[in-house]
């Protein structure tokens, strides 16, 4: 049976309209996650909800644990996850307001905790990440984005970078040769965990900014903080209509 968590993201760090079940403060072997695991009821659905960045947004996107929050999730016996991102939009069509559902990653970050294949193995193993988001869960958000008469954005090579800072105009322009379409600080390793420990994981990204060098000025906390606070009533509107699906 599928067992749905959500990991919200900036912007996203609580659903009010979810009926709250229980708060559970797990802990793992790789330290406490980023938030207790509330579980709750969204369109009669339940669901499990993690604040990536804490409850009260105080984790950058750096020093996420994110091994510890992918373990806690498997480890209550969640079976897919709906990652919600805030991303810079380099591809045209991704213009601040629009969400996307990527289908790739290029992951730019480093000296992250990126592993569950680590120590004390019987054997060196290689996970198969040819396709890092699982494809039934994003068909099923794609079919939420018609069921809500949303414009999304049905693709795109999600760029992975190491924050907190936002990237120079050459970086993005590297990034877009290398083939991203957006730029995010949150979607690796924690895909690549996912996919470690067997999870269904999906992304949904709502472009919040131009990246760098894109947009007809430089990139302002008040335009970022703007575009959530509109994009995100439809994040939600999607979440609620993807549940009905799952
Ligand atoms: N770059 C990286 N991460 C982001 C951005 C960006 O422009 N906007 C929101 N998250």
């Amino acid at each position: 049976m599928t067992k749905l968590a959500i990991i919200g993201g900036t912007g996203l760090t609580s659903i009010d309209e979810m009926q709250i079940v229980s708060n559970e403060t797990v802990i793992t072997p790789y330290g406490a996650p980023s938030s207790s695991l509330v579980t709750g009821k969204l369109a009669n659905k339940e669901i499990i909800f993690l604040a990536r960045h804490g409850n009260d947004h105080t984790i950058p996107p750096h020093k996420i644990n994110y091994r510890s929050n992918i373990w806690a999730l498997k480890s209550v016996g969640v079976t897919d996850v709906i990652a919600v991102a805030a991303v810079g939009g380099i591809h045209e069509d991704i213009p601040p307001g629009r969400i996307a559902i990527p289908d790739q990653i290029i992951d730019y970050t480093y000296s992250r905790k990126h592993t569950y294949i680590e120590d004390n193995l019987s054997e060196v193993t290689h996970i198969d990440f040819t396709h890092p988001y699982n494809e039934q869960l994003r068909q099923k958000l794609l079919q939420a984005v018609i069921d809500c008469n949303l414009d999304a954005y049905n693709e795109g090579v999600y760029g992975a970078t190491q924050g907190p800072r936002l990237e120079t105009a050459a970086e993005i322009r590297r990034m877009q040769i290398d083939g991203c379409d957006m730029v995010g600080m949150t979607g690796m390793p924690e895909a690549s965990l996912s996919k470690e420990l067997g999870l269904n994981y999906a992304c949904c990204a709502l472009s919040v900014n131009w990246a760098a060098g894109k947009g007809k000025s430089e990139i302002t906390m008040q335009e970022i903080e703007q575009a959530i606070k509109v994009g995100m009533v439809s994040v939600k509107e999607l979440l609620v209509s993807l549940l009905l699906k799952v």
